[in-house]
């Protein structure tokens, strides 16, 4: 490891830990060794995961900017490569396995800097197994280090040595990093940072460490300038949005900061994601009195049946979870509900897989993610033996995924005839001549036009439906 610097390792144990929470408003500093090596050089992101994920890349993308790289789209041309991964699940990191090998062949050839971030680097096993095997990796760095990316790449570039720089236990916020936006109509704003919820087979609470609360006034001031720049819609981020200010030193709610928020006249807002246990009727309120809020809500159930979430430590039970969606479609008839679904926790029975199924027809859900529960290590699942055969899980998760998708497919019908106003998201990959946007309540829809209406609010009628999604065609 002579070759290593290592100057903090990811800790399980710590990120356990609760800190007070601490914003820090100062500004990152660029050395002119740095300006003058970026010079001319050029950055390319790769970006897994969820949307925490995608807004950490845009930071990390204001900070290359900053030092003074400019971005590439061929990799083949970048001096600078940026791995941001995902551990949610155990095939999120096999693609990076498979990334980072493909990466060694550029390495060989010319002056990269290949850059490991994000989730997988905040795991005790992983980070040791990717200093030994993947030599290659030049700097591997923390989602609570994002900020000492510049100071890490010049040790890295003066000693020509491997940089490690992972902390796990931090009660940070670091407010006005820099940043470039992917979109200039849609944007991602982080209402809060980590989880405190330690549901048993999540890694989460331990990659992005204990839950901080943004100030209020630091989101609202965001939100009010993206309203000024322009921006159509709001996506508000959070592990679990409802228990947003319970660490601040002055309570504050998510429904209240959704009410402020949604004052701006923004377009569109939205928020993920809920927890059921978290969840306050006052949201659904807040949703109500406000149009632009859109009549969308993401709230996972993870389990239909008590036992299973008691183990699960979800905090919430079957007529807990029922009794918020009862409430929503009461008074939202037309909410689009979607959910998050594990199937084959350890040691889930037939019967306890029944009662998901049963509740799944109760839901009537919209929209769905469904998993085979991935073994995540550290994790209390983790050490839980399971006897239920993966043949057995394939077979359920089929049996789930064809009852969500008649649900889903019988509620599409709605749809049908009607117009709706779209924003449309871009060009479709498969087709050139075809686009790709989202209704009011988040439907995905897919219609021809011209490249010219992206990022515009266009009227569609449904003509037919898919799964998942809707396709249209274009109403002048
Ligand atoms: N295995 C499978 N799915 C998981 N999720 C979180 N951890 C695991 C795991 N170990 C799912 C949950 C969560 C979503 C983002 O990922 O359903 O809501
Ligand atoms: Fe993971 Fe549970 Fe937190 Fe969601 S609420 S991020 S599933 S620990």
């Amino acid at each position: 490891m002579a070759n290593v610097i290592i100057h903090h390792c990811p800790s399980l144990k710590l990120a356990r830990e609760r800190k007070t929470t601490i914003t820090d408003y100062s500004l990152i500093k660029i050395s002119k060794f740095l300006s003058c090596y970026a010079k001319n050089k050029r950055y390319f992101i790769y970006t897994h995961g969820c949307q925490a994920n995608y807004r950490d890349s845009e930071i990390y993308k204001g900070i290359f900017e900053e030092i003074g790289f400019k971005p590439s789209n061929d990799i083949s041309r970048a001096n600078l490569i940026l791995i941001n991964t995902c551990a949610v699940r155990e095939n999120a990191e096999n693609k990076v396995f498979g990334e980072i090998g493909n990466l060694k062949y550029l390495k060989n050839k010319k002056d990269v800097t290949l850059v490991l971030a994000g989730c997988m680097a905040m795991e005790e096993v992983m980070v040791n197994e990717l200093i030994k095997t993947f030599k290659h990796v030049d700097i591997i760095l923390g989602t609570h280090d994002i900020a000492k990316f510049p100071d890490l790449l010049e040790e890295h570039l003066k000693t020509n040595k491997r940089v490690v720089e992972v902390n796990s236990g931090s009660g940070y916020i670091h407010e006005r990093l820099p940043s470039v936006r992917d979109s200039s109509f849609k944007a991602f704003v982080n209402i809060t940072y980590g989880c405190d919820k330690f549901c048993t087979y999540c890694i989460v609470p331990y990659t992005r460490g204990r839950e901080r609360s943004r100030n209020p006034k630091d989101i609202i001031n965001e939100c009010r300038e993206l309203v000024k720049q322009g921006y159509l819609e709001i996506t508000l981020l959070g592990q679990n949005v409802d228990s947003y200010g319970k660490d601040l030193k002055k309570q504050y709610s998510f429904a209240k900061l959704l009410d402020e928020i949604a004052k701006l006249k923004i377009h569109r807002l939205s928020f993920l994601t809920s927890h059921p246990y978290d969840f306050s009727l006052d949201i659904i309120k807040v949703m109500k009195k406000h149009k632009n809020i859109q009549p969308y809500l993401h709230l996972p159930l993870q389990s239909g049946d008590d036992k299973v979430l008691k183990i699960m430590g979800r905090k919430y039970d079957s007529k807990k979870y029922l009794s918020i969606i009862k409430f929503a479609r009461k008074e939202m008839p037309n909410l689009f509900i979607s959910t998050d679904i594990i199937v084959g926790f350890p040691n889930e029975s037939d019967v306890q897989f029944k009662n998901t199924l049963k509740m799944v027809k109760v839901a009537q859900y919209d929209g769905a993610f469904t998993f085979i529960y991935s073994k995540r290590s550290g994790t209390p699942a983790a050490k839980m033996v399971d006897k239920i055969s993966n043949q057995t899980k394939v077979k359920r998760f089929k049996e789930l995924t064809r009852l969500l998708n008649q649900i889903i497919e019988k509620n599409n019908q709605k749809y049908l005839n009607k117009t709706f106003e779209v924003l449309v998201d871009s060009v479709s990959k498969n087709n050139p001549k075809a686009l790709t946007g989202r209704m009011h309540n988040n439907k995905m829809i897919n219609f021809n036009g011209d490249k010219k209406y992206v990022g515009r609010l266009v009227k569609v009628k449904v003509t037919s439906t898919h799964i998942h999604y809707l396709i249209g065609e274009m109403v002048k």
